[in-house]
């Protein structure tokens, strides 16, 4: 077994990107971007799955990345326990996962998903790379007993659920010991999330992105038109890849740019982080403005979510930091009148 949050270098590679993919590509994408729910399955084929697991699963994988790498700063891990992965498609999300933490911490992995062909691809996929773990093709009947007192991973699957399946969903996952969700980082996934999240909450309380466990403060009257987002970044190497820069000029796909949404839930009302000195938990949601001597940085707290401006001289190193996009989204702080007094990253030194 490799220790915790060890790389699987060329464990698990994902198949070449190829040219040969793109009609199928070209099919998927113009589904997922309809926002419409998906009656039926998509995959009609093993190279759909292909196709999508070296691509647009790839990217997907990327906001996975950056999740559990703040699960990381935040000293979090899933219980140990089984792992489902709900609307599995390829597995991105639980091979992303086997990958971050020992797979010791999960004696079985449960995929679900509406797709069998998707299953069994993810199945082989995932036997591939963790011979060890017990890998269950569990459909998508029984949900509920599939998920009571797991980890469920969902990733990329809210939008295209009607409203029945949504119901059935959420009071199956209150049952699950843990809930790791990652969504596309359009204002219409976000806003569905953050419902999700006020349905669960009465089991649960947040782990990431929130900082509190009451309600949403972008729920509150004149927030509509913010969200919850955030962006990842692409691995080292991607930028400067003649096939992906094929695949993005041919898809039209920004790939410098990977907006997400996300919402980790544990069982049970524990506080990842404390209120009070020396300031109040902050999430910095989207993408910072910044200006000339300061910059405004959108900030969800436990009083609500707000604009707050930060003055560089308040701190040379961190606005540099914000700038380059390095200083995270986590920062202890106080404001007074839209101003930011004193600010400190959580958590304060790297790890
Ligand atoms: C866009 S793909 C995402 C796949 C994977 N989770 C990822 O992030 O790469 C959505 C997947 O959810 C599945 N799905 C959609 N609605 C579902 C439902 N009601 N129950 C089970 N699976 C569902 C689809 O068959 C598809 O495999």
């Amino acid at each position: 077994m490799r220790p915790e949050s060890q790389p699987t270098d060329g464990m698990d590679r994902s198949p070449a990107i190829a040219t040969t993919h793109w009609p199928a590509l070209e099919r998927l994408r113009e589904i997922f971007l309809s926002g419409q729910p998906v009656r039926g399955s998509y995959w009609t084929c093993r190279e759909d799955l292909e196709a999508y697991d070296a691509t647009l699963g790839e990217r997907i994988g990327w906001k996975w990345d950056a999740v559990l790498g703040e699960l990381g700063r935040l000293g979090w891990s899933p219980p140990v326990g089984p792992l489902v992965d709900f609307g599995c498609g390829s597995g991105v999300a639980s091979r992303r996962v086997l990958d971050r933490w020992s797979m010791d911490r999960f004696p079985e992995i449960r995929l679900i998903d509406k797709s069998s062909l998707a299953t069994g691809f993810a199945a082989s996929r995932l036997r591939g790379m963790a011979p060890g773990v017990r890998v269950v093709e569990a459909g998508s009947s029984d949900v509920e007993t599939v998920m009571a007192g797991a980890t469920v991973l969902l990733s990329h699957v809210l939008g295209e659920m009607v409203p029945a399946a949504r119901r059935q969903l959420s009071s199956a996952l209150a049952g699950a010991a843990a809930v790791i969700w990652v969504e596309p980082g359009t204002h219409v996934d976000s806003r569905a999330l953050i419902a999700m999240r006020e349905e669960l909450l009465g089991a649960f309380s947040p782990v990431a992105p929130c900082v509190h466990g009451g309600r949403c403060g972008l729920l509150e009257a004149g927030q509509d038109r913010h969200w919850c987002h955030f962006f990842a970044n692409p691995p080292m190497g991607v930028l400067a890849d003649p096939d992906w820069a094929a695949f993005a000029a041919h898809m039209g796909i920004d790939l410098r740019s990977v907006p997400y949404s996300y919402l980790v839930l544990q069982r049970g009302q524990q506080p990842v982080l404390e209120t009070g000195d020396p300031g109040e938990p902050s999430r910095v949601l989207g993408t910072p403005r910044i200006y000339k001597g300061f910059s405004r940085l959108f900030c969800c707290a436990e009083a609500g979510v707000e604009e707050l401006e930060l003055p560089r001289r308040l701190d040379e190193a961190l606005y540099k930091a914000i700038k380059r996009e390095e200083a995270g989204s986590l920062f202890r702080l106080r404001s007074e009148a839209g101003r930011i007094q004193s600010i400190e990253p959580v958590p304060s030194t790297p790890v």
